[in-house]
This record gives C-alpha cells, structure tokens and sequence, in this order.
C-alpha cells in the first residue's frame, strides 16, 4: 500500500543530514516506486535559493554519491521546493504556510504534512511552536506529523522538558521521534527471527541462555563532529538509545500483534524491567574509555583529546561497557554484557547469544558451546556455531558454524534505515519509532551514568584501533568468559 499523498518539509534543508541521509533516501523511494502518486518536498532553511537553486544543489549531491538515473533523478527534482525562513521568527511562518496552500493545491495533498525537523536540538521545542501559532498543528485538513532526530534531550530532566515543550501543540500520535536503528533491516530481523520459529523461541530464556553480548564497534572517530561528541559521549550517542533498543529486541516477549502500540508495549516492559544501576555497578560493571594515538594498519590515528573541536583535557568517552541485567521472568540473572565504541580495530555491530553448555562435558570440558550470532552489520546476517565430530579417531568435539548472509537473498531493493522509516511515518505507522514512555525510560536508566560520567573515578585510555580498555575484557572474564572476536576482516573504513 503507496501512502496517501503528501508533502515533506524538511527544516535544516541546507545541513549535512538532509544531503547525506534524507534526500538520498527519498529518491531511492521514488526511483522504486514506493512514494504516493502525488508528493513534494519543501526544504526550509534561512539561507536564500529558489526552487531552482535548491534543485540543482541536491541534484549535484545525489549525482556525486548515488547510483541515479538522469531521467528519474529529473522527475524527482521537480518534486522539490525550497522556501527560506527566520525559523525562530513566528510572522515569517505565514509564508511558509502560503507556500503550504500552494503545494497543497498542485499536488493534491489534502493538507497531509510531514515536519521533519532536520534542525540543531536547539530549535526542536521552537518550531513546533511556530507551527502551532499558525495552526500547522491542526488535523482538520489532512495530518499532520512531526518527526524528530535524537538528541532527545541530554539527560532525563531535559527529555521531559522537550517532551513537554512537544506535546504542548503536537499529540503523540503526531510525533515520530527516530531511531534509526530501528529501521535496519537486521534489528527487525530480530524479531521475525525469534517468533517465527519454534526452534529457538522455547531456548530464549534464563534455562537455555547463559549470557549476551551485544557490540557495536566502529573504526571511524568523531570525524567533524568532535564539537558535538565532546559534550554527549558514547553513552549518549550511542548507548542510551541504538543500543538499549537493540537489547529490548533480544529481550522482549512476543506482542500481541504487530502494531505500534503492541510492540511499544513490550519495549517498555524490558525497559521497565531493566535492572538499576547501584553503585557497585558503576565502580565495577561500567567502563568508560576514551582513544588515544596510534598507527592502525599503516594509518596513524589521532589521539581523542588531539581531534578538532574537543578539549585538550576532556573526560568524555569514547568507549563505554556495561553488564546489566533485566529483572523479569524470562531473563532472570542472565547477564547481558554491552559495549560500543569508535575507533575500535573495525565496524561491526552484532549480538551474540551464548547457549548453556549440556549438563555433563562427556567429550571434555573445552567442547565447543552453542552460539548464536545475529549479525546487524555491515556483513548482515545470522551464524550458527555447534560442535561436531572431529573427524578422525577417538571422540573429539570441534566447532562448526551454519551461516545466512542477506546479500544471498534474491530480493531486489533493501530499504535503507531511512528510506524505511520516512516511508513508515507517511504511511502513519509509529511501529518502529521510539514511543515517549520508552525514551524516558531510557534516560532514567543511563541517568546515574550520566552522573557519574560527570567526574568519573575511571576513565581509561585504549589505543585506537584496539577493542577499548583491558578492563571491558575483565568485565567478561572475571565471569569466565570472553567477548566474541567479531570478525577476521579488519579494514581502515567505516563503509
Ligand atoms: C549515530 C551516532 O546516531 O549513529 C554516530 O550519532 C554513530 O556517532 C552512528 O556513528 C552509527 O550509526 P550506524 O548506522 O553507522 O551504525
């Protein structure tokens, strides 16, 4: 089903994320036939183009970095429009909602509007606002929505003033707030995998599962946005979302059906059900580490403290571990042992889940353990290790892997994360966007982290390059047992 006819506007129209993410992601729809009959974008910014201008910029920049088509990438071109505003300035919105009219009545929108507020965080409670004062809030005369990037505010106090800041114009079923981990194909995966078979279903629990790891290393460091980096750290960009769902797609039970509210409900009972963090926890089940220089291959890397934009003394993270656990039922003591962090040797993010060894070693202690590795990139896939029969005399067990790679499958076009969430919220389907309830409980779970990270008695250093402090690994082996060595190709790039 194509969604109903509409129109984007994308505010922050000029910034880097409608040129590397949004636009790249809303040709690949059109070129493949999955937007509404009729649709326009409106890019809004307070730099002046024409419609023009704005059209050739984009066309320049998805010729640069896109496979496209000239004749479909002249089609989509048309469909884009650009309209510069004070956007802090609320008279300057009546042009915008003229300019609304007008694309409306062309392109027979019904008044159906997606914001998309591609802005600094800075301006996410003053939009909406504006929109409000102009009655762009207002579903008399199509929908309205409204969606939103993370940062989603910098701590719990924050997240619920900007939450509040939203629902004083928008209501939440009007707001799609962005994960974009959610729209890989291999987190969904996560699902479809664990209720659409038997097989492992009944296994995934406390008396099957002895312990999880979920890991998501990349090689590239804070790049340009050391400004950015400096005041969030790992724990914000990375961990107290991306990776808080993905572990709430390892750990949930199955919904009652597959819809917004359904799944969101189960979200939020692994997020309520996650263990608090106690001060034991912090001074011995938490690491933070930040990277330093070094030679990577033949590269040599800079030191955290040496990047452009972050201070030469910060204590921010750029690695950070955690073994935590979720009270309930299904996962009682198993832990699950988290990390991410940049300027790891490779990009790689995957969740391993160990199986229980049988009850007795007949073929000796070292026999090889059931392990299940759910593969989120960049190779996606799934891979299962079992032990065998070596073959020869005596009795001797060696592992041996069954494998599944996506790249296998015949289907033609995988939607990016982008491209699956943008076609999602215009068809009104909140299934794989954060709900408010489970933000906040995000937050308050990382909140005595957050704490902590203030001043941190531990902040250790990691070579860039390496897999993060040595600590990380003693989070594991003190328990007797080791993070899986993710992979065998080990490249100087992130893509
Ligand atoms: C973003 C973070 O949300 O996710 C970045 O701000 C990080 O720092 C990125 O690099 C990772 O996303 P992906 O899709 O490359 O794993």
């Amino acid at each position: 089903v194509k969604p109903e006819n509409n129109c984007i506007v994308i505010f922050g129209a000029s910034g880097d994320l409608t040129h590397r993410k949004l636009i790249p992601a809303f040709y690949h729809l059109f070129a493949n036939g999955l937007l509404s009959e009729e649709f326009a974008i409106l890019g809004v910014s307070r730099t002046h183009y024409s419609d023009a201008e704005f059209q050739q910029k984009l066309k320049e920049s998805l010729t640069a970095n896109e496979k496209v088509d000239p004749q479909v990438l002249d089609a989509f071109c048309q469909r884009l429009h650009y309209q510069a505003i004070d956007t802090k300035s609320v008279e300057d919105y009546a042009k915008l909602k003229a300019r609304l009219d007008e694309i409306g009545h062309k392109y027979r929108t019904g008044g159906n509007t997606t914001f998309y507020l591609a802005t600094p965080p800075s301006l996410y409670s003053v939009i909406p606002e504006c929109l409000a004062a102009h009655g762009l809030n207002k579903e008399d005369n199509g929908w309205k929505r409204l969606i939103v990037e993370k940062p989603f505010g910098y701590d719990l106090a924050t997240a619920e003033q900007l939450d509040h800041d939203l629902h004083a114009h928008f209501q939440e079923h009007q707001i799609y707030r962005i994960d974009h981990y959610l729209g890989k194909e291999t987190v969904q995966n996560l699902l479809v995998f664990r209720f659409a078979n038997g097989m492992f279903e009944p296994l995934w629990n406390r008396n099957f599962i002895d312990y999880v790891e979920i890991t998501a290393a990349e090689f590239l460091g804070v790049e340009e946005r050391g400004g950015y980096y400096d005041g969030a750290g790992a724990v914000r960009d990375m961990f107290q979302n991306h990776l808080l769902q993905v572990l709430a797609m390892v750990g949930m039970e199955p919904p009652a059906a597959i819809n917004a509210d359904s799944m969101r409900d189960e979200v939020m009972k692994v997020f309520k059900s996650l263990q608090p963090l106690s001060e034991n926890d912090l001074q011995n089940n938490l690491v933070l580490g930040q990277y330093t220089e070094s030679d990577v291959r033949g590269d040599h890397l800079k030191g955290y403290r040496e990047e452009p934009g972050v201070a030469e003394d910060s204590r921010t993270e750029t690695y950070v571990g955690l073994k935590m656990f979720i009270d309930n039922w299904r996962w009682n003591g198993v832990p699950f042992y988290v990390r991410t962090g940049k300027r790891l040797p490779t990009r790689v993010t995957e969740v391993v889940i160990h199986f229980k060894k049988t009850p007795h070693p007949v073929f000796g202690a070292n026999a090889p353990e059931n392990k299940l590795i759910i593969r989120i990139q960049p190779d996606e896939g799934i891979l299962m290790s079992f032990g065998l029969k070596k073959p020869g005399a005596g009795f001797e067990a060696k592992e041996v892997s069954m494998d599944f790679h996506y790249e296998s499958l015949e289907e033609t076009h995988m939607l990016t994360a982008y491209e699956r969430l943008l076609l999602d919220s215009m068809k009104g389907d909140a299934t794989l966007f954060a709900r408010t309830d489970a933000v906040k409980a995000c937050w308050q779970f990382v909140q005595p982290i957050l704490e902590y990270k203030e001043n941190p008695e531990h902040l250790y250093g990691y070579a860039a390059g390496t897999w993060g402090p040595k600590e990380a690994d003693e989070l594991l082996s003190r328990d007797g047992r080791e993070w899986r060595f993710p992979c065998k190709n080990l490249t100087n790039t992130d893509y």
